[in-house]
């Protein structure tokens, strides 16, 4: 997988329906430095009064909102996929973005879509993963990064780091020390796709030549 090279950058497309502090953590990487051969082309929302759209905005990055409450899935994500394609995105981060990807979607950026999921998958897949591996009583918890397959949060595993489960923690706590490893796991696994230094074999996301 050849995504970027010296002349010519990786470029990203920052999906998001919250807050993004998942996006700006990777903002944060690149502008210090320790993203390098990576840019943010476009940042896009499926919800009007996203705060992440805000924060992009004030960063003087472009942004797109198609609200997708209402809209048939593939209408929807055809939109969205025009965008990308508009802004010549050749890797799609899923940063918190509530929303299924339509079949079109992935079959558009093949092993070019990754997302960040609040547990340490395959365990706790889903909604409200963090409140899941809390009630399960786990002693270790934490976040994956993974490729977008047409299953839900399936695909390959790039990055993962994780946090302890202490016994003064509710969901609440643990989640936000989750937090604390995603804005690192994020921009971790981004610099190994860009990196050109990883293949994947199988499921195994593994450095070229071991
Ligand atoms: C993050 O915790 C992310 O892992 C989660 O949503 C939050 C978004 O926060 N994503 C999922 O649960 C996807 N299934 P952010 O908007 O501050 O980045």
């Amino acid at each position: 997988m050849e995504l970027a090279s010296k002349d010519r950058p990786l470029r990203l497309g920052i999906l998001l329906s919250g807050r993004g502090s998942n996006f700006l953590a990777i903002a944060e990487s690149i502008r210090a430095g320790r993203l390098k051969g990576v840019e943010i082309a476009v940042v896009i929302s499926n919800v009007a009064d996203a705060g992440g759209i805000s924060a992009a905005k004030e960063l003087g990055l472009p942004t797109a909102v198609f609200v997708s409450q209402g809209r048939k899935r593939r209408e929807h994500d055809a939109d969205v996929i025009a965008c990308l394609q508009t802004h010549r995105v050749n890797l799609v981060c899923l940063a918190g973005y509530m929303r299924l990807l339509s079949p079109e979607f992935i079959a558009a950026f093949p092993n070019r879509i990754l997302n960040i999921h609040p547990a340490l998958l395959p365990a706790f897949p889903g909604l409200d993963a963090q409140q899941q591996a809390f009630d399960y009583g786990v002693k270790v918890a934490g976040c994956t990064v993974h490729f977008v397959d047409e299953h839900l949060d399936h695909g390959a595993i790039i990055a993962q780091r994780t946090v302890p489960v202490l016994e003064s923690d509710d969901a609440h706590s643990l989640a936000e020390r989750i937090l604390v490893e995603e804005h690192i796991a994020y921009s971790e696994a981004i610099a190994r796709v860009a990196s050109g230094e990883f293949e994947l074999r199988g499921r195994r996301f593994a450095k070229r030549g071991l």
